[in-house]
């Protein structure tokens, strides 16, 4: 590779290896859609998982202590946030745990507050299992997408509202949300008594210099009422060995959860297990260049738009752009950039029918050649 290469510049073939996000399209199309990336997981994830393959038993597996460790002393270097060991609930996938959450904190008929338009599967936990959907829009705020805090207030208020759903960092959109924003929230859930599950994915790509606050940091009554939900795959692509964790500090909580799962949430696989290991262990440094390249690619994005009718606000957080397309005026949002050679997620999805979420977590050349594509189409449509 070229002395000025990156490792994030390299152009990897994953048409060959069932990729969902590179099979869902032909293959001229540029799938910058489902959020996973298309760069080589670190050394010392490859690393480990190569010697555990070698070792060529793959029976029943546990944590290890010092996958837990690695986990409490990641929490405490990069947020500041002192867990325990024990905390730490191991899981097989995030999404289970929200579905999980929802279903055994609440009961039919019961509200779960959720600001969006977010991931969806915030949105479909609620909805699979005969809850209300409390949507709380998310607005523009000295350009920043924010929950309307007075639809927050709101909704918390119900007599029916149960439970918050959060995304931090927010995804889409990207709000890495401040102290004082949480705390606000977690004044409403205390006082409507709300159970909060934050689904923190996202935490360790943020793109400005500002910190990630866990919910649960924020305070001891924080800490009791909620389930945090964290996991290395989106950071470090690993999302196909499946792995995610939950920090549970309040132990009744931990044990109902726990007991939740008995028997329907299979314990992590191995490979996923390592892949963690690893991650916290020792990815620091390709982690902080992983951050660098995205960010370029952020400004590459947010430097084009201002030249088309697309517009998007600040990200400060993800790999995930979500653009405002409503200027085109489009019947098929999804046509278009399809007809334009990209494959892109649906605004709609996520709950906003326009916009647009494009992944970013490619080599610049992909970014590039994905830039062209849709200035050529806007030029074809007469929008340029
Ligand atoms: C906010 C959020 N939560 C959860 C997930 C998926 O989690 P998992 O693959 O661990 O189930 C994603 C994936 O894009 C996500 O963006």
């Amino acid at each position: 590779m070229d002395e000025q290469m990156s490792c994030f510049d390299k152009e990897i073939d994953r048409t060959n290896s069932h990729s969902d996000k590179w099979t869902k399209y032909p293959q001229e199309v540029i799938p910058l859609w489902v959020a996973d990336m298309d760069f080589e997981s670190p050394e010392c994830i490859k690393n480990a998982l190569n010697e555990r393959v070698d070792e060529g038993v793959f029976g029943y597996t546990h944590a290890s202590k010092s996958l837990e460790n690695n986990i409490v002393e990641h929490a405490q270097r990069r947020y500041n946030w002192a867990i325990s060991r024990t905390h730490i609930v191991h899981l097989p996938g995030l999404v289970c745990a929200l579905h999980l959450a929802v279903r055994n904190f609440s009961n039919e008929g019961d509200a779960i507050v959720v600001p969006g338009p977010v991931y969806y599967h915030l949105n479909k936990a609620p909805l699979l299992a005969n809850r209300t959907l409390s949507r709380v829009d998310m607005e523009i705020k000295e350009g920043r997408w924010v929950p309307d805090m007075q639809a927050l207030e709101t909704a918390c208020a119900q007599p029916n509202s149960k439970m918050i759903l959060l995304c931090n960092p927010h995804n889409p959109g990207g709000t890495v949300y401040t102290k004082a924003e949480l705390e606000a929230i977690h004044q409403l859930a205390k006082r409507h008594d709300l159970l909060v599950v934050s689904d923190e994915i996202h935490c360790d790509l943020i793109l400005d210099d500002v910190p990630h606050v866990p919910f649960a940091s924020i305070n001891e009554d924080a800490a009791n009422r909620t389930i945090t939900l964290m996991a290395p795959s989106k950071t470090f692509n690993v999302a196909g060995l499946g792995y995610a964790f939950a920090v549970i500090s309040n132990p009744p909580l931990r044990n109902a959860f726990n007991e939740a799962k008995t028997g329907l949430v299979p314990y992590p696989n191995l490979l996923g297990l390592t892949a963690a290991n690893a991650a916290y262990e020792a990815g620091q440094e390709w982690h902080a260049s992983l951050l660098t390249y995205l960010k370029e690619n952020r400004d590459i994005i947010a430097r084009w738009l201002p030249s088309t009718p697309l517009k998007m606000v600040h990200l400060e957080a993800t790999y995930l752009a979500w653009i405002d397309v409503s200027a085109l005026q489009l019947d098929s949002v999804h046509q278009f950039f399809l007809e334009a050679g990209i494959g892109i997620s649906d605004g709609k999805d996520f709950g906003n029918p326009n916009y647009i979420r494009l992944n970013f977590g490619c080599p610049k050349s992909r970014l590039e050649d994905a830039i062209k594509r849709i200035n050529d189409a806007l030029k074809k449509h007469n929008y340029l």
